[in-house]
């Protein structure tokens, strides 16, 4: 049998996704997010031989819809931001923060006519601005995206807030929360019948581990 390949993002997501490997019995022996080998192989009591791919966390998604893994471990921002056509059966529960409109205390974004609005978030900043029935423009960058409202590249700034630390630094402070975000199991939809036995033996020990058997 191929080994079931499995797309794990690198970052602060990687220890906690082992940690709950490792809670559901079936820890990523050998694996390591900062081994150059980018393909490494261990195997899963219960699964078999298994193929982690350690990936940025914005490549995952495409990994997992594409069929090259049949399952991977992505954060609900990136999700909801490209949208990739895969199931999402299991909230993991780690990785939790908020999706946040954050500015300087005076500003109200949501009242002005056309906010200027900084994020990595293009798709989910624009959809929460038209569902209120007031069209932002969008800036897309790609980090330190605190630093826009102070020197006048926006009005405002759709990102993720885990501790505050980093807006209250800047003097930013949370205007109104977009949604919660958590890491979440995804499944290649073709996957989910041609390797059926295997991802289910996977989502439900993981299940189990965070309670949700
Ligand atoms: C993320 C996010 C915020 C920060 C929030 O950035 O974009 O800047 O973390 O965390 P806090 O509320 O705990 O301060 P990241 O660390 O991924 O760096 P980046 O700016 O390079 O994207």
């Amino acid at each position: 049998m191929t080994p079931l390949r499995i797309g794990l993002p690198k970052g602060r997501l990687f220890d906690h996704a082992a940690a709950l490997f490792e809670r559901a019995g079936i820890p990523l022996e050998g694996v390591s997010p900062k081994a150059r080998k980018l393909v490494q192989t261990t195997t899963l009591e219960g699964i078999g031989d298994v193929e982690v791919l350690t990936l940025r966390a914005s490549d995952v998604g495409a990994y997992v819809e594409h069929g090259v893994c049949a399952v991977g471990v992505l954060g609900s921002d990136v999700l909801k931001e490209q949208r990739p056509n895969v199931l999402a059966p299991l909230d993991l529960g780690f990785g939790r923060c908020r999706m946040c409109l954050a500015a300087e205390p005076g500003v109200d974004a949501l009242a002005l006519e056309t906010p200027r609005v900084a994020t990595k978030y293009p798709r989910i900043a624009a959809d929460f601005f038209l569902q209120r029935g007031s069209p932002a423009e969008i800036i897309p960058l790609s980090g330190a995206i605190e630093v826009a409202p102070l020197v006048g590249l926006a009005d405002a700034i759709v990102d993720i807030v885990e501790t505050g630390e980093t807006l209250r630094q800047n003097g930013l402070v949370v205007h109104a929360e977009v949604f919660e975000i958590s890491a979440r199991l995804i499944v290649n939809r073709a996957a989910m019948h041609l390797s059926m036995q295997r991802v289910r033996t996977l989502q439900s020990k993981l299940g189990a581990a965070i309670g949700r058997a």
